[in-house]
């Protein structure tokens, strides 16, 4: 079943049932590598999911459940190994969307990976679930529950949590300053690893993601979102004919509403008669939300505009 989060939506399979499980990885064309975060209701559902509850976690569960935070903590023993993909560890968050927790309520915890095609673009309505499985749908293999559009946009934040630091392997919805003051005001002494000083990564959590079906460009213009691009070159340097159309996506210089936008525009721009994206960033970028935008353009881009010195090495 295809379910509603504040982040992107998710395809769930109960956690007690293998071929459920074991269907997730097949219709989303997913290596058995990458790992599926479990989605909990209740605090209590955590019996035998983890094997540790350290005070570090619950001190960030208070403050950022339910919402997009998954804690990495090690995992129950009886816990199907499939949905770990034989980690030690497991990924475990409180989703909040009132549909999806009413579900789990009875159902018990669901893991959840993104409810799309393996390395493509993430939806956040129920009509992008529509788009990426029409045909398991029209079989029934997969139904669809719509819980309006995603509020965040973006995944969840995923944390380790080794002795007496934390470690971001990927950014997401909670910002590191959200979970560094959180910490602070626990009064606690603990290091925060963010994405930028440690480049160590989720292991599903690839050089290529989150990827539109059309070349996408990210311009990192620093003038302003004003300025003309040359598209016509941006197009040459992907091997495009010279008529070939780009798309142009500004995002809003809001981080909360271009993050929520952001895998819609995608979307859009796949179905436009375009022939390749260019997504244009504002100016004003602080961190916060936007680690977890500029990751996710990284990822889904074909190129950075202007060039970097690294694409010129040929
Ligand atoms: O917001 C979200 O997190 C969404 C919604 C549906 O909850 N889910 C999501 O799932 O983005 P997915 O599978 O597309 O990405 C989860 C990533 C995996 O790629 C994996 O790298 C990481 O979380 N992950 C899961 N379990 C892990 C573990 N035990 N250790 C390290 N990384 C893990
Ligand atoms: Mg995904």
């Amino acid at each position: 079943m295809a379910i509603p989060t504040e982040t992107v939506y998710g395809l769930a399979a109960r956690i007690d049932l293998p071929a459920a499980i074991q269907s997730i990885f097949t219709l989303k064309e997913r290596p058995s590598f990458d790992p599926l975060i479990v989605h909990i209701a209740e605090l209590e559902q955590l019996k035998g999911l983890v094997a540790e509850w350290p005070p570090l976690a619950d001190a960030l569960a208070s403050a950022s459940w339910p919402g997009p935070l998954t804690l990495v903590l090690p995992k129950h023993p009886s816990l199907n190994p499939a949905i770990t993909s034989g980690l030690e560890t497991v990924g475990v968050r409180m989703p909040d969307h009132p549909l999806t927790l009413e579900l789990i309520r009875s159902t018990g915890p669901l893991a959840a990976p993104s409810a799309n095609k393996f390395g493509h673009t993430s939806p956040t309505r129920a009509e992008h679930v529509q788009q990426e499985f029409a045909r398991e749908i029209a079989n029934g293999d997969i139904i669809v529950l719509d819980g309006g559009p995603s509020e965040v946009g973006v995944e969840s934040t995923v944390i380790r949590i080794a002795s007496n630091r934390i470690e971001i392997l990927r950014p997401g919805g909670v910002t590191a300053d959200q979970i560094k003051a959180r910490l602070a005001a626990e009064g606690l002494n603990t290091e925060v690893e963010t994405p930028e000083r440690n480049d160590q990564r989720s292991p599903g959590h690839l050089e290529h993601h989150y990827m539109p079906r059309k070349p996408l460009v990210w311009s990192l213009d620093e003038t302003s979102t004003q300025t003309p691009l040359d598209t016509t070159a941006i197009g040459r340097r992907l091997g495009l004919p010279a008529a070939a159309k780009a798309t142009v996506i500004v995002l809003n210089e809001d981080p909360r509403l271009a993050a929520r936008e952001l895998y819609h525009l995608f979307r859009e721009a796949d179905c436009s008669t375009a022939d390749f994206i260019i997504v244009r960033l504002p100016r004003s970028r602080k961190d916060g939300l936007w680690s977890a935008i500029t990751d996710r353009l990284k990822r889904a881009a074909q190129l950075q505009w202007p060039l970097q010195r690294s694409d010129h090495i040929p």
